[in-house]
């Protein structure tokens, strides 16, 4: 059993604002899902997308429809390919992503826009029927974390896979939700 962490968070520290921040919930998140499925004996690996090279998608071709959808992969070169390519090693994933105006992050939208169009309708999948755990870290408010986890679930209509768990969190529910964390990773072995 091994699962792909993916987080939607930068982790820098930028000097003018407190966000993002170095250590925010995502990152707080991401490192409880790294004990949690470390503890539970489940290989893991994680990327922060926003440290990677992603184009948003050009719906190039006809009618919108790119190379996409035929061939299964982007025209485009710069690091969608691999990772899409590198999920079919994997028997699930969790997706991390803080909620900016109600909506999961840019860095966030602008993968899955891609990963929908390349997998959708791909008849050899290696993603469909697979596990995944999604997380929405708010602020203060909590506002925008159940539309965000909403996301999601539209976003599964298209890809076909398997939802085992969808975790809203803020900084208040934090502890509380560690518990989520724990109960959803193991339904990944469950
Ligand atoms: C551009 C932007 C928009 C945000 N919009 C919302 C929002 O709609 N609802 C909410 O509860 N928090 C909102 N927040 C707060 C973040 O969700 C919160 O700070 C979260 O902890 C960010 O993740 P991080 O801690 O990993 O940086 C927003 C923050 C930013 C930067």
């Amino acid at each position: 059993m091994k699962v792909l962490i993916f987080s939607f968070s930068n982790n820098k520290v930028n000097e003018d604002s407190f966000i993002p921040n170095e250590k925010g919930l995502t990152f707080s998140c991401v490192d409880e899902c790294i004990n949690e499925l470390n503890k539970q004996g489940i290989l893991n690996k994680h990327i922060c997308m926003n440290f990677k090279n992603i184009k948003k998608c050009m719906a190039c071709g006809e009618r919108g429809w790119g190379i996409c959808l035929k061939e299964n992969k982007c025209i485009m070169e710069d690091d969608f390919n691999k990772i899409y390519n590198l999920m079919s090693e994997y028997d699930g994933y969790i997706f991390i992503t803080p909620v900016y105006f109600w909506e999961m992050s840019e860095s966030a939208k602008t993968f899955f826009d891609r990963l929908k169009r390349c997998d959708a309708f791909n008849d050899n999948s290696k993603i469909k029927g697979k596990k995944f755990i999604s997380i929405a870290c708010a602020g203060g408010s909590g506002n925008g974390t159940e539309n965000t986890l909403n996301a999601f679930d539209v976003l599964n209509h298209f890809m076909n896979m398997e939802i085992i768990g969808r975790i809203p969190v803020t900084s208040f529910n934090y502890e509380e939700q560690k518990n989520e964390i724990k109960n959803s990773i193991s339904k990944f072995i469950g």
